[in-house]
């Protein structure tokens, strides 16, 4: 039996990853800011929202399919950008993708990912977004959007929660950091992991060299180990929607924007032209005082769900998260860990396995509230009870 046939939900995946991986890169994917209660928290509103069952429903004939942009997804769920995907596998971000579109989702790429957008665009074939972080210098940022849109991707996330960075102290005490600095510590780390060792940094070195932001304009795409330079080149801090109006001019594609915690800003990003926003505090990994999202979807789905596409992330490791976010309003959901976890224990056929996952228990647990398809999905299913504290009525 192989690790993966060995897995049969995502914590077993996350299980599976732990054992594969450096600490340090572990801990960079696995936990949240500071003292983690956004982390926590995330999970928590999930487990609080109980569902009420329907039976007597002929299940027979099931779609768990939804209408995306014009388009079909096989699941109401696509895969969220996160940064250096490539270091829990060799060309993790071809892998997540591929695995995306094998199972007939879209695939997010980060800007901060190891594999060029060109090459995801060449050889993954299906759905693909791409994530901008916009940089200091303006026209950096335009430049990197339009090879995405060169290459074809089909939508552009713009993040916009990243205000001055963030807190992972963790991060420090591992040595886990960019530039990637080999200490006696990430040394022993890596070594230890030798799995990862050969499979991932051996590999890159034998064919492209050490890791680099492939994605980086020429100026800042040097190797993991050498880093930006002093500062970070982005412009997290200086952002305001005038930025995303110009974005939406130049950008030909959907325009998406993730960091949503309040439905004001949903309806700023809306007259800036978002053709869908994702109700997101990046996993618990910014702000650790921030709201979970599932209890500021609803005022979200309230003042935009009839004008645009709303997606939730941050937290979703079942497919019952999956419906109670939908039954929320939410047309779909991003999944970060959860398919990291995947190529963390495998690769491509791991990350599938984390979409096969969730797509099972999304299934099942429709099933259990009656629902055949995902627009028979309403507030109906939830126990009032837990509906109302959730609703804080
Ligand atoms: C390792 C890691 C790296 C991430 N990098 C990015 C990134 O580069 N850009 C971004 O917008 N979000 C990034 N995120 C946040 C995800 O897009 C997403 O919001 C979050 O992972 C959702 O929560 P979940 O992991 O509980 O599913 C990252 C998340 C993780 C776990």
């Amino acid at each position: 039996m192989s690790r993966l046939d060995r897995c049969y939900n995502i914590a077993d995946l996350r299980e599976q990853a732990l054992r594969r991986l450096p600490k340090g890169v572990f801990q960079y994917i696995d936990r949240g800011a500071e003292d983690e209660v956004a982390l926590a928290d995330n999970r928590q509103v999930f487990r609080n929202l109980k569902l009420r069952t329907r039976f007597m429903v002929d299940l027979t004939d099931r779609d768990m399919g939804i209408d995306l942009f014009g388009k079909r997804s096989e699941l109401p769920m696509a895969i969220a950008p996160t940064g250096i995907a490539g270091l829990s596998w060799y060309q993790g971000e071809l892998a997540l993708a591929r695995a995306a579109a094998a199972k007939g989702i879209p695939f997010t790429l980060a800007t901060g990912s190891i594999t060029s957008m060109e090459r995801v665009a060449k050889e993954a074939g299906g759905r693909l977004w791409f994530q901008l972080y916009m940089w200091k210098e303006e026209e950096l940022s335009y430049q990197l959007v339009g090879r995405a849109r060169d290459a074809g991707f089909e939508a552009l996330i713009v993040t916009i929660d990243g205000a001055l960075g963030n807190n992972r102290e963790y991060n420090k005490r591992n040595g886990f950091s960019i530039p990637f600095s080999i200490s006696a510590q990430s040394l022993t780390d890596m070594t230890i992991h030798p799995r990862w060792l050969v499979g991932v940094i051996f590999r890159y070195l034998a064919t492209t060299g050490m890791p680099r932001h492939e994605n980086y304009p020429p100026q800042y795409a040097h190797r993991i180990t050498r880093g930006t330079g002093p500062g970070s080149p982005m412009r997290h801090h200086a952002m305001t929607w005038a930025d995303i109006e110009k974005m939406r001019k130049f950008w030909p594609g959907k325009l998406i924007i993730k960091g949503i915690l309040r439905a004001e800003d949903a309806v700023r990003a809306v007259e800036c032209g978002a053709d869908a926003v994702v109700v997101s505090n990046h996993g618990g990994r910014a702000l650790d005082s921030a709201a979970p999202t599932l209890e500021i979807l609803p005022e979200v789905v309230a003042a935009v769900g009839d004008k645009t596409t709303v997606i939730l992330d941050s937290g979703v490791r079942r497919g019952s998260d999956m419906v109670k976010a939908l039954a929320l309003g939410a047309k779909a959901v991003l999944t970060g860990r959860a398919t990291l976890y995947g190529i963390g224990t495998a690769g491509q056929p791991g990350a599938e396995k984390a979409i096969a996952i969730l797509k099972t228990e999304f299934e099942k647990t429709m099933a259990y509230v009656g629902c055949r398809r995902v627009s028979e999905l309403s507030r109906d299913i939830f126990s009032p009870k837990s509906l109302k504290q959730l609703l804080g009525e």
